[in-house]
């Protein structure tokens, strides 16, 4: 599929301006669409996040209002916050007219990241600084977090003494599996897997940091590294409520449950209405669609101290 813009120019007009902005869709994610920017050879991609919102890795047939740019906001907060510290995919965070050589089409505006095409490692990098999720049900299984020992006597919601890097596959389809960061170095060479574990732990403490300043406790997050003329850099999302579980500092401190700036709120309507996680999925009432997305603003203004602006 190809998508041209400004219909209303010239093929000459596009001539006259150098780079024409073509733009070919490649790939289309649970939730970003991947274009392809200009000559193939440049290796610059359009990557631009939709209002779609997945959960158990099925996309629900009703869209997030403007999840997909409050996602694009925060990545950018992040990528600009960790600055030269960590190598990344971004060419321009909210590309102009200056580097796209045309305008944005009006639909992409705030949703669109301008970024280096990299050859994606195929395994996640989750780092995880508390007790929670699919390592929650592992651990009350085994003892172990993707087959490492973990100190015993441990309950959903607790610190780990040093934050843990749990990777897991990539899966074309379906679901991801955890594994071992043994099993990752088998996938991606044992040089690439402590180059991408020591990059997601150093991200995920300058980022835990941050947000703990706003608080909240980032209590999990999954990176994605890819290489770029042969080093490997940040590519793809950083520290947003969809890839992070990020939870309220101070209801956890006080022992409660804490109030969810990501997506459990929608698993856990997903799991009371007793869906079996199979398409199609249920269809989601405006409120769970509002709360989601208050919840998005609210961590994004917090951590970033921007209002948002849709
Ligand atoms: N710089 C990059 N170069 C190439 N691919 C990238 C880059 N950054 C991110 N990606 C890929 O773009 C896609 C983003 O789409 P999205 O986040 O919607 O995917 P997903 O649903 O999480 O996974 P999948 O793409 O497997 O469906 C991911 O497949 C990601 O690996
Ligand atoms: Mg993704």
């Amino acid at each position: 599929m190809s998508i041209n813009v400004k219909v209303e120019l010239s093929w000459a007009d596009y001539r006259d301006m150098g780079t024409a902005l073509k733009l070919k869709l490649i790939h289309s994610g649970k939730v970003r669409d991947l274009y392809v920017l200009g000559d193939p050879e440049e290796k610059l991609l359009l990557m631009v996040a939709s209002d779609r919102v997945s959960a158990f890795d099925v996309v629900m047939a009703e869209e997030i209002r403007d999840k997909g740019k409050v996602l694009t906001a925060m990545a950018e907060f992040w990528f600009d916050y960790l600055g030269d510290r960590i190598p990344n995919h971004i060419v321009a965070a909210n590309p102009t007219l200056k580097d796209l050589g045309e305008e944005l089409p009006d639909e992409f505006q705030g949703r669109a990241m301008l970024v280096r095409e990299a050859e994606m490692l195929p395994i996640e990098c989750i780092v995880r600084g508390y007790l929670a999720g699919s390592a929650l049900k592992e651990y009350q299984k085994s003892q172990t977090v993707h087959g490492q020992k973990i100190p015993h006597g441990m309950t959903g919601g607790m610190r780990f003494p040093e934050p843990l890097f749990t990777p897991s596959t990539k899966a074309e389809s379906g679901h991801d599996v955890n594994i071992s960061f043994d099993a990752a170095a088998r996938i991606v060479g044992a040089e690439t897997a402590a180059k991408v574990r020591d990059m997601s732990i150093q991200i995920y403490d300058i980022g835990a940091r941050k947000a703990e300043e706003a608080g909240v406790i980032i209590a999990d997050t999954k990176f994605e590294f890819g290489i770029i003329d042969g080093e490997v850099a940040l590519c793809d999302e950083v520290l947003t409520p969809d890839s992070s579980r990020i939870w309220e500092a101070s209801e956890l401190l006080a022992g409660g449950e804490p109030t969810a700036y990501d997506k459990q709120p929608l698993r856990d309507w997903l799991e009371s209405v007793g869906w079996n996680k199979m398409p199609p999925p249920p269809s989601l009432p405006v409120a769970v669609q509002e709360s989601l997305r208050n919840r998005y603003i609210a961590v994004y203004e917090r951590i970033s101290g921007r209002e948002f602006l849709s």
